[in-house]
């Protein structure tokens, strides 16, 4: 299985900070965010990872990351011209992916999961995470019926259905490419990810795992912060 990070966007929420740089290479406590969602790859066994960054800031990661080799990985890049929303990932990464699965991760969400089981059980369709959050309306919402079977998938809700967020890791097979290609923008312009989760469910081929564990996304200056506060608390257990 092949793995994507998405680093790309423009980051306006965290205006001042990502004026002159990209968000996935701001500071979570002692490392930039991006080596989180690599090593939460990898330590899922992905080894090859496209990874996908704005324009402006390519040479910077380049800079940062390298070959990959210290990550234990093989690393490679490609430009996201505009921020065409997160399903576009398939659409840039198509010649990377090639006739594989393929696992994206966002860059600016940083997990403790071990995904590797999850990940090695996938056979086909879609795999999303889910886990509950007391702020549902910032995230794509999974609603379950009682026997835990997905009922629906909304995208930022003004009434969630559920407390369960859908987390930014997905696992699909190749008909992702084809099927992120026929999407058609919503509202915001953007391809949406929570739309392509819909296709796979109205399949009858998605599959949401819950999961539970450090998940935060960085890219709120809450969640900024929360989640280096986080992680400088786990290295100071970690230390003791
Ligand atoms: C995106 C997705 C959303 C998902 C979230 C996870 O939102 O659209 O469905 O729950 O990532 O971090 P964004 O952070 O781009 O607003």
């Amino acid at each position: 299985m092949k793995g994507i990070v998405l680093a790309g966007g423009k980051a306006t929420r965290l205006r001042p900070l990502t004026k002159v740089t990209s968000k996935q290479l701001l500071p979570v406590y002692n490392k930039p965010m991006i080596f989180y969602p690599l090593e939460t790859l990898v330590k899922a066994g992905i080894e090859e990872i496209l990874i996908i960054v704005a324009p402006e800031h390519a040479g910077h990661f380049m800079h940062l990351l390298g070959s990959g080799k210290d990550f234990g990985a093989k690393f490679s890049y490609a430009i996201q011209e505009e921020p065409r929303g997160l399903a576009d990932a398939f659409i840039v990464g198509e010649d990377f992916i090639g006739e594989e699965s393929v696992a994206m991760i966002l860059g600016d969400n940083i997990f403790d999961h071990d995904f590797t089981k999850q990940i090695k059980s996938f056979e086909k369709g879609g795999m999303v995470f889910a886990k509950e959050v007391e702020d549902p309306e910032r995230f794509g919402v999974v609603d379950f019926d009682d026997k835990m079977s997905v009922l629906s998938i909304e995208e930022k809700p003004t009434k969630p259905k559920s407390n369960y967020a859908v987390v930014g890791l997905y696992v699909y097979d190749n008909q992702v490419i084809q099927l992120a290609k026929n999407l058609k923008p919503s509202a915001r312009g953007e391809i949406e990810i929570t739309d392509l989760n819909n296709v796979f469910l109205q399949m009858k081929e998605l599959k949401v795992n819950i999961i539970e564990g450090v998940w935060e996304d960085a890219g709120t200056f809450e969640g900024l912060l929360s989640i280096s506060n986080i992680m400088a608390e786990k290295a100071k257990q970690t230390v003791s």
